[in-house]
């Protein structure tokens, strides 16, 4: 099949999804459901954003769905935008704990059921979710090749993995992995972290395979950030009281340097991690359409070396080694 969306450059700014669906249920969406989401979409294209993030899971399945109820509506839109999805997590239910599945059935059913709900015939990215410790390779090689070849899936790439486990993975599928989607923030310091404590005290501690981004960029792998607005804490989210003196010091830090720059806070958090040379794309996952508007100008923000440091050394509460 022919490559709709070879003109379209992907904006830098994702907009994550999961939070659209009417909520973690089972009950059928709802006409105020897909009013919300179509409210959100629409926020995001206002701003420029053009590439939208989805899991099969989210939401049980609703979030996909009621993207599809907006795109059945706006059908011209499609080749104008690049929809990224994920497959591989297998939600927990009263009689069986969650698992992750990267068998051929599991993958082909999901995809085929994604591509339905979002009324595409194509995502423009799949990502494989989470690693499946019983992943057969050859199988995996076959499920991928199986969605090129009938055009379901335009690219493959994967989330939460480290090198090793990418290296692995594309070594077998002979295909390029075009981005892994991680957990960075203001907040999820590890991956800044992990390079400045090696050798030193508190090293042990961090979970961020040391060397992923570094691996990731030289082999042209995009990187993407989840829960990149660190779900609000320094932009307006009620604290809990008993919250660590550095949240509230990098809160107020933020709120300081937006002040002066005339921007908003979720400006500043996401210029943070978009100044970090590993070419962040931050997918923001806000349902409020203020919010996702209050995120404009993120990409054009670029913060001094003394700012990146304040806003780092404040939020991981200690100063560099
Ligand atoms: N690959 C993975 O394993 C993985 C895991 C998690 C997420 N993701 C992706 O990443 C996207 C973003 O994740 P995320 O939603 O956790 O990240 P986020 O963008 O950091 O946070 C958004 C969440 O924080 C809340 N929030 C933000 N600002 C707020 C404020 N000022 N006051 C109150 N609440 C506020 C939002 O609520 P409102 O909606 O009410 O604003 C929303 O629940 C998801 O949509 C999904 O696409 C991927």
């Amino acid at each position: 099949m022919k490559n709709k969306n070879i003109k379209l450059r992907p904006s830098e700014l994702i907009y994550g999804t999961m939070g659209l669906g009417g909520g973690w249920n089972k009950n059928p969406i709802e006409k105020k459901d897909i009013i919300e989401a179509q409210e959100a979409i629409e926020a995001a294209l206002e701003i420029g954003i053009n590439f939208f993030d989805h899991a099969n899971i989210y939401q049980f399945n609703k979030s996909e769905e009621v993207f599809g109820e907006y795109l059945k509506s706006n059908k011209s839109i499609r080749d104008k935008i690049y929809i990224q999805s994920k497959v591989g997590i297998i939600l927990g239910t009263e009689e069986r704990k969650g698992q992750f599945d990267f068998s051929y059935d599991h993958i082909i059913k999901e995809v085929t059921g994604s591509l339905e709900r979002l009324k595409t015939d194509y995502l423009d990215c799949l990502l494989l979710h989470r690693p499946d410790p019983l992943m057969e390779v050859k199988e995996l090689k076959a499920t991928i090749d199986y969605l090129f070849k009938n055009g379901m899936i335009k690219n493959i790439g994967v989330s939460n993995m480290s090198q090793h486990q990418i290296k692995h993975i594309a070594h077998y599928i002979e295909r390029p992995i075009v981005a892994n989607q991680l957990e960075m923030s203001l907040y999820k310091l590890d991956f800044v972290n992990g390079g400045v404590l090696f050798n030193q005290p508190g090293y042990n501690s961090i979970d961020f395979p040391i060397g992923t981004l570094e691996y990731c960029n030289r082999k042209g792998i995009s990187i993407q950030a989840w829960s990149p607005l660190a779900r609000g804490i320094y932009t307006g989210k009620e604290l809990d009281k008993d919250v660590p003196l550095r949240v509230l010091k990098t809160k107020e830090m933020v709120n300081r340097m937006a002040e002066e720059k005339g921007v908003t806070g979720e400006v500043i958090v996401l210029a943070w991690l978009m100044r970090h040379p590993a070419s962040i794309s931050p997918v923001i996952g806000t349902k409020n359409p203020d919010r996702i508007r209050a995120t404009k100008g993120a990409s054009q923000l670029v913060l001094t070396r003394n700012e990146w440091y304040d806003l780092f050394i404040t939020s991981r509460g200690e100063d560099m080694p």
